[in-house]
This record gives C-alpha cells, sequence and structure tokens, in this order.
C-alpha cells in the first residue's frame, strides 16, 4: 500500500470514525428497514428497551438463513411463544416442529436447551454481556455480540458478511478476506460509538443489505461515501478480495512403497510421455476422478503384507491428488519393470516432489541424503 494511503487510512481510523458513525445513525434513522424483531431506532434514548427474548430468538434464526425466510417464523414462534418461559415450558417435539423449513435443526435444539436454562436457572432475564451470553448453548461469538448491541446496547463488535463487506470497502482492504477477518474486527471495535452502539450494528447489517451490496452497490446513496476508499480507488465492487476459488478436479489413487530389509526401495521409471515423463516413482495404482475402487491394498501390483502407512495430497497445474501410501517389506529379485534403489541412492533418484512426500510418509527420512 501506497505510504500516502496508509496515512489517509490512519487519520480517518483516529479522526474519522465517529463522523462515519454519525452519517451511519442518521441515515439509519431515515432508512432503516422495519423488522418483525426491531424496535425504532434510538429507543435506549427514549427509555425503552427491545425485548432480549425477541432478539436473541431473531438472531438464532438469521444465523444460516435470510432476513426475507425469518419474518414469517419469528412472528410464528412469538405467537405460539411469547416469552422465554413459554419457549421453555413447550413440549420440545412442538419446538422441532414449528422450526421444520429453517434447516440447520441443532439451532432448534440449541435453542430449546437456551431457554431451558434462562428460564429455570436465571428467572427468565438473558445475561446482558457478550462473555455471559456465550456460555449460553448455540450462542456463538456472533450471535453474543450482535444479542449484546442490540439487546442491551453494549459496544460490541458485530462482525457479520455484510459489515465485512462494508468495512473491506471503506479501508480498501487488500487482504484476502479468508485472511483479513481481524483486521475488519479491530476497524469496526473503532468504529463502534458509544452512544446507540446497537443502532450502529443493526445500521451497518442494513447499509450492507441495501447499499453495499456484493454486486451494483448504490454508492450515490450511501451516508459513509465521502469516507470510502473503495470508491476512491474507483472500483468498489473489488472488494472485500478473494483468493481465486480452488477449482481443480481432486484425483485419487494408492502408492504402494516396498522396501528390503537392507533398507532398499522398489522403483519403477514413468512413461517418457506425459505427466512428470520419465520421472522416477514408487509403484501407484491409475490416479483417477473416482472416490471408490483402486485406492485399496488390493490394488497393489503385488501380494505383499501391506499396511496402510497414511495419506499424502499433491497440487499439481490441472488436479490436485491425494494418495494413499501403503508399506510392506518384500525380499527377493525387483518385479519386470522395477528396481531396487538402494537407501544411499534414493536422494539421488529422480523422484518428483509428489513421490518424495508417498516416501516419506511411509519410511521418514528415506529420501533423505545418507552416508554410503
Ligand atoms: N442479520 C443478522 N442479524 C440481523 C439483524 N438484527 N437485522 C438485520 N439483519 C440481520
Amino acid at each position: 500500500m501506497a505510504l500516502q494511503d496508509q496515512t489517509r487510512k490512519a487519520e480517518k481510523a483516529i479522526s474519522g470514525d465517529s463522523s462515519i458513525a454519525a452519517r451511519l445513525l442518521a441515515w439509519y434513522d431515515a432508512h432503516h428497514r422495519d423488522l418483525p424483531w426491531r424496535v425504532t431506532p434510538g429507543a435506549f434514548a427514549r427509555g425503552t428497551r427491545p425485548d432480549p427474548y425477541r432478539i436473541w430468538l431473531s438472531e438464532v434464526m438469521l444465523q444460516q438463513t435470510t432476513v426475507e425466510a425469518v419474518k414469517a417464523y419469528f412472528r410464528t414462534f412469538i405467537e405460539k411463544w411469547p416469552t422465554v418461559a413459554a419457549l421453555a415450558a413447550a413440549p420440545a417435539e412442538d419446538v422441532m416442529k414449528a422450526w421444520a423449513g429453517l434447516g440447520y435443526y441443532s439451532r432448534a435444539r440449541n435453542l430449546k436447551a437456551c431457554a431451558d436454562i434462562v428460564a429455570a436457572q436465571r428467572g427468565g432475564r438473558f445475561p446482558d454481556t457478550e462473555a455471559g451470553l456465550k456460555e449460553l448453548p448455540g450462542i456463538g461469538a456472533y450471535t453474543a455480540a450482535a444479542v449484546a448491541a442490540i439487546a442491551f446496547d453494549r459496544p460490541a463488535a458485530v462482525v457479520d458478511g455484510n459489515v465485512e463487506r462494508v468495512v473491506s470497502r471503506l479501508y480498501s482492504i487488500e487482504t484476502p478476506l479468508s485472511e483479513a477477518k481481524p483486521e475488519i474486527r479491530a476497524l469496526v471495535e473503532k468504529l463502534v460509538p458509544e452512544t446507540r452502539p446497537g443502532d450502529f450494528a443493526q445500521a451497518m447489517m442494513d447499509l450492507g443489505a441495501t447499499i453495499c451490496t456484493p454486486r451494483r452497490p448504490r454508492c450515490m446513496l450511501c451516508p459513509v461515501r465521502e469516507d470510502c476508499s473503495a470508491i476512491l480507488a474507483g472500483d468498489p465492487e473489488r472488494f472485500p478480495v478473494r483468493l481465486p476459488k480452488d477449482d481443480r478436479p481432486l484425483r485419487r489413487g494408492a502408492a504402494f512403497v516396498a522396501e528390503r530389509g537392507d533398507g532398499a526401495i522398489l522403483l519403477r521409471k514413468r512413461p517418457d510421455k506425459g505427466l512428470l515423463g520419465g520421472m522416477t516413482e514408487v509403484p501407484t495404482t491409475a490416479w483417477t476422478a473416482r472416490a471408490d475402487g483402486a485406492t485399496t491394498a488390493d490394488a497393489a501390483p503385488f501380494p505383499a503384507d501391506w499396511r496402510r502407512a497414511g495419506r499424502i495430497g499433491h497440487v499439481f497445474t490441472h488436479f490436485a491428488l491425494e494418495l494413499d501410501v501403503f508399506h510392506a517389506h518384500i525380499e527377493g529379485a525387483a518385479p519386470v519393470g522395477h528396481f531396487w534403489s538402494l537407501a544411499h541412492e534414493i536422494s539421488g533418484e529422480a523422484l518428483p516432489t509428489v513421490m518424495k512426500k508417498v516416501i516419506e510418509r511411509a519410511i521418514p527420512g528415506a529420501t533423505k541424503a545418507r552416508p554410503v
């Protein structure tokens, strides 16, 4: 990153965060989505508080499901079980039935377990801190932060996929998203305002869902466009940066490391043409795209007391390969087309990396240079 950009980012991190939050909150006041579990913006300042039960229920439902799909389920649950005590009193079977269609059914089991604990052990009151919430079944780091912020107005950093996208663009984060999570979290922590942190969390979510969308973001309508480095860089859609998807096909096979009593290993030469042409290898099966079939000791080129030594992986340009490695001790002449490589000669053989991995899996250290 150019020094100028770095300085801009640092300046923004120090001076601009409060104004970013202020503009987002003003935008949220005017443009928030009306959702069945929400209270109107600024509720805490007016002395009204959201019902933690409704916030928790909605956040568990939203863990792997879209807002649109959750709305009807949320209404049904609230109608049937308006309080956490009512949910705790319900037969688990009824709760599972009402959940049917939302998917990820362990969420429903955890929902019930959590309701039971809150009702039986906590007088129906949810913990009001992230740490306390995280101790309950089905509440991970994200849900704990969301409930702490939205239900209790705690200054928690709530980072979901929408927020990751907004922040990666705001600060034009070049680190691929899979590695940028700690950086994004630290930036969100700096952005969270002292007043209205719950509304701020929901404003970030709404901005990501309605303006700062994955494709064709509506930057002209964005309340923080003047702060957005991705707009300055000219291509907001480039963020978050993603590593290219590895779409190589996976092939599988088995490799057989036969070892003689004196440490020699049985090798053969690959055909001159084709992949790894003319290189040396231990006997292997064909490398096929099939998951079944020739990856067991039955596929060995000759019978022996084959023991499975593990599996290795190797990535070629056009495919990824997984080989199950088998090891056996044998004696006698090498079968036709094979030769014995003495222990001190193995490191000098034309063994491609994939074959070194195979041999090392069966006999650690065998491919390293050894004294005669
Ligand atoms: N996604 C997860 N939690 C949400 C919330 N509280 N509002 C909108 N979208 C969400």
